[in-house]
């Protein structure tokens, strides 16, 4: 069994509304389940950046399923790789809701306020997405 993570980038479309990411969690997370799938999802009101960890079929699946949603556009894959173990396997979806959190974060990690995930590399989107992962765990924690 091949495992891999997938982690990709992807722009807002006109068709999206706020209240999308409460429907798209909701389905990612009785789905994702399903098919044991895990990871994030991180959201700056115009981009998103997203992993899926699983079984090498299954997450390319997911992938073309995801990528035809029309609430995004522009999906564009930033890094895929064969991986020993998963690290979020804590979730089926996760999710980080504080954005003051979220944005300190982009801010650590690229040096800029205006986050633009297609300019990342694989590593340090990897890089950003552990923090926000660790982020989420420590909230949750308290
Ligand atoms: C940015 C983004 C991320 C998404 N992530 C997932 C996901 O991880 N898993 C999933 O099943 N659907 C995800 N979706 C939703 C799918 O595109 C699709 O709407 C959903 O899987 C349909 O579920 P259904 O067949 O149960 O109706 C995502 C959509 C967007 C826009």
């Amino acid at each position: 069994m091949n495992l891999v993570r997938l982690i990709y980038a992807s722009t807002i479309s006109d068709q999206f509304v706020v209240d999308d990411i409460g429907r798209i969690l909701k389905a990612a997370r009785v789905n994702n389940k399903a098919i044991n799938v895990t990871g994030l999802l991180s959201f700056n009101r115009e981009f998103f950046l997203q992993c899926l960890e699983g079984t090498r079929q299954d997450v390319n699946n997911i992938y073309h399923k995801i990528a035809t949603d029309p609430r995004h556009k522009k999906p564009e894959i930033i890094d895929y790789q064969e991986i020993s173990h998963r690290e979020f396997d804590s979730w089926n979806m996760g999710y980080l809701q504080n954005t003051e959190s979220l944005a300190e974060l982009i801010y650590q990690h690229t040096k800029s306020i205006s986050f633009d995930p297609y300019k990342m590399n694989g590593e340090s989107a990897k890089s950003l997405l552990l923090d926000i992962r660790d982020e989420i765990k420590q909230a949750e924690s308290q």
